[in-house]
């Protein structure tokens, strides 16, 4: 006989239920539905993986594995971090207030977005180079989306064409960045749509290039100088030397800047690259309208902190917006995606508005659904996730995550994630 919850729930990753999600003791089948079992050894995580219990702990291994230049890339922020670390420090200002005895039994964290419906609340971001965490990192991001069903936006700044991008990891978000020029924005529309994209995302808040000192205190810098700090950390962490970086050399050549434009930009140890990256700061809600009479199917801003912006991308026409202030590496000192949300969907109503930036754990996740917002992104975990363990270890991350919620979410009284209010959070 099956009884709702008996005893302790084991580790997270001690097994995976019939649809992929790993959930400890919770055996989740369907629509994400909830119902405590025995672990059944036959379907275990895999060895190497069942060190990694949550997000944070793919950051370890990351920092082992990857050259110093490559983690400070993906890690640092901008000039003090402020941003980053207060993304993770609001969490803490909210508390959960639970609902009890709702007979939590059946559970669905499922979620519908832009009309596509998804396994969870959540998504992976647009990163940079993500093809220098792993062999073929953009393409095994998108991958790992696809296969657990929640979406996965490729970067303009990925190392990978956008096609492959689509063709090979089932994409069908595109971030972009555009420089304030009609012909290479229409250009660069029309690439993202033979491509077969459904999400075209305009990045509004990197007007300039940010001021990245930790990047090069790390030695990192883009164009990738060559150097013999570099060699030298390229050495020392041989199995990213020959597993990434000649693997990905002998099969693609030396890694472009793909997507940046309708054509291919430089290679990532070009002297061109900033120049390339053309007249950003020129870029204007004009374009918003220019991009909308071109693009057919949805519409996303990304980077909007202020209410009166929210209101703005609304009026030009976008479907929606991602509520961010770029994992704190553009200007610091900008504001948390929580900090402005309930201001943004008491300005907008029913417009869709995601948010990003800090999001480490099934709860912040729960507590940003809890504020208003429609869907959630993480990005560095995942980045970590497959610099540590490739493919199958963002698979990992993406389970955790899934199994934290719908234990959060029973602890909470939900049957639905769709269920969550402002009357399960508390300001502390
Ligand atoms: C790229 O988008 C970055 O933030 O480094």
């Amino acid at each position: 006989m099956e009884e709702d919850v008996v005893g302790t729930i084991g580790n997270i990753g001690s097994m995976t239920g019939k649809d992929g999600v790993s959930a400890g003791g919770i055996e989740l089948s369907g629509p994400t539905k909830g119902r405590y079992v025995e672990p059944r050894k036959e379907v275990s995580t895999p060895t190497r993986l069942t060190k990694f219990l949550c997000l944070d702990d793919f950051e370890i291994s990351a920092q082992r594995k990857l050259p110093r230049q490559i983690f400070g890339y993906y890690a640092g922020a901008a000039e003090t971090n402020q941003s980053r670390e207060a993304n993770r420090a609001l969490f803490k200002q909210y508390a959960f207030v639970p609902r009890v005895l709702v007979n939590v039994s059946e559970r669905s964290q499922r979620k519908s977005l832009f009309g596509h419906v998804y396994d969870a609340p959540f998504g992976i971001a647009p990163m940079g180079l993500a093809g220098l965490s792993t062999f073929n990192g953009d393409v095994v991001l998108a991958q790992s989306g696809a296969s657990e069903n929640i979406p996965a936006i490729a970067s303009a700044t990925s190392l990978a064409p956008l096609e492959r991008i689509a063709d090979e990891g089932q994409s069908r978000w595109f971030q972009s960045y555009l420089p304030g020029e009609d012909a290479r924005i229409e250009a660069m529309v029309d690439r993202v749509e033979s491509a077969g994209f459904e999400h075209f995302i305009l990045t509004a808040d990197v007007p300039v290039a940010a001021n990245r000192e930790n990047n090069v205190r790390a030695g990192f810098s883009i164009p990738l100088t060559p150097s013999l700090r570099l060699a030298w950390d390229g050495l020392t962490h041989s199995r990213w030397l020959l597993k990434t970086w000649f693997a990905t050399y002998y099969k693609y050549g030396v890694p472009h800047f793909e997507n940046m434009d309708a054509f291919r930009g430089p290679p990532i140890l070009s002297r061109n690259v900033v120049r390339a990256i053309g007249a950003r700061d020129q870029l204007a809600w004009r374009h918003v309208s220019l991009i909308r009479k071109r693009w057919k199917k949805t519409l996303i801003i990304k980077g909007i902190l202020a209410p009166e912006d929210a209101r703005l991308a609304r009026e030009h026409g976008a479907d929606g917006i991602i509520v961010s202030n770029h994992g704190g590496r553009q200007l610091d000192g900008a504001a948390s995606a929580l900090h402005v949300l309930s201001e943004i969907k008491h300005m907008t109503g029913d417009f869709t508005v995601m948010v990003d930036g800090g999001f480490r754990r099934g709860s912040d996740v729960l507590k940003a659904l809890a504020l208003g917002a429609d869907f959630v992104f993480l990005g560095r975990p995942f980045m970590f996730a497959a610099a540590a363990a490739g493919l199958e270890g963002v698979r990992h991350a993406i389970q955790l995550l899934k199994a934290e919620i719908d234990r959060d979410m029973a602890m909470l009284g939900l049957h639905d994630v769709n269920e969550i209010s402002g009357d399960f959070i508390k300001r502390i």
